[in-house]
């Protein structure tokens, strides 16, 4: 069963699926994007993804491609063309094809491609595999907020996690306060039991749908949970640490710059919002239709 692609207005091969060479987005990062978990045939936070493109494409002024409805009409087809119910749906929407120009071109449709990735959510092995971090200078331009393709601090950032024998990176402020991860929000739990993580104002950081999520789950649950930004240094001396983002979900830090965080294992807090999200998840699941299926 081969892999599909939606590409502007057709549904490709994957393999065969591309995008003309001097389309904005491939040119200037002139482009935003979307990444939605596929959940035993079911989209995870589908509206808090949906809602965040249309604030992403305002904040830049590029037209929807087409209508909400029109969209989640091709992400469905894009799941049942590519038989699989687990995995992540990306989606990018440039500002469309035009001959190299800084300024807006006039009268240039928005281009739209979307592509699924199958994969396992094997709840156990990501609950419980900690990943270790590295911290690096946050590099990136000022409007974070935006869910842009321009994302080449994070390639770099992550790469020199890798690098250094580590799994990802927490990018840093000119202040010393972390702002997120490259790909996910930061999360930590200090000695006083409060989950601590960035505030969304001020454009610093990505409004992770992930983290809303969560945080609504939280509220509800009577877990404490502190905005503020917090330094590399309380990171280093937390109790617990994760990241939160669409599909690779809750992911527990069990080290940050070779120290230790915690006893080096997933923390019983970070556990227990792992446990809450999946329950959410699947809450969330039995009231959608299951659309993989039709
Ligand atoms: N990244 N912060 C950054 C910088 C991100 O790139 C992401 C998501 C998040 C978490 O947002 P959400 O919970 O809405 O996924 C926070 C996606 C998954 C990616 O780039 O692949």
């Amino acid at each position: 069963m081969p892999r599909v692609a939606y590409v502007n207005g057709q549904f490709i091969p994957h393999r065969d699926a591309a995008v003309q060479i001097e389309d904005r987005g491939f040119q200037f990062g002139d482009s935003v994007y979307e990444v939605v978990a596929l959940m035993d045939g079911r989209f995870a936070d589908e509206t808090g993804h949906l809602d965040r493109l249309e604030r992403s494409l305002r904040e830049l002024r590029i037209p929807m491609p087409m209508s909400r409805k029109a969209l989640q009409i091709v992400m469905r087809q894009l799941v049942r063309r590519n038989r699989t119910m687990n995995g992540g749906l990306y989606m990018q929407v440039t500002r469309g094809v035009a001959a190299r120009d800084f300024k807006f071109p006039k009268e240039t449709a928005p281009g739209l491609v979307m592509t699924l990735r199958h994969a396992t959510f094997d709840i156990a092995a990501r609950k419980f595999s900690g990943k270790k971090a590295i911290t690096v200078p946050d590099i990136r331009w000022k409007r974070r907020d935006i869910k842009t393709t321009l994302l080449l601090a994070q390639v770099l950032a992550k790469q020199e996690a890798i690098d250094a024998g580590a799994d990802d990176a927490w990018m840093v402020d000119d202040k010393g306060l972390i702002t997120e991860a490259s790909s996910s929000n930061a999360w930590i739990v200090n000695g006083k039991e409060e989950l601590v993580t960035r505030p969304t104002t001020g454009n610093a950081i990505l409004k992770g749908v992930t983290r809303n999520a969560m945080q609504a789950l939280c509220w509800k649950e009577k877990i404490k949970i502190v905005e503020r930004p917090f330094s590399v240094k309380e990171a280093l001396q937390a109790k617990e640490a994760f990241t939160s983002s669409a599909v690779a979900l809750i992911v527990p830090v069990v080290e940050i710059n070779g120290k230790k965080i915690g006893n080096g294992k997933t923390g019983p807090l970070t556990e227990k919002i792992f446990d809450l999200y999946m329950e959410y998840a699947a809450g969330l699941n039995r009231k959608q239709e299951r659309w993989s299926e039709d």
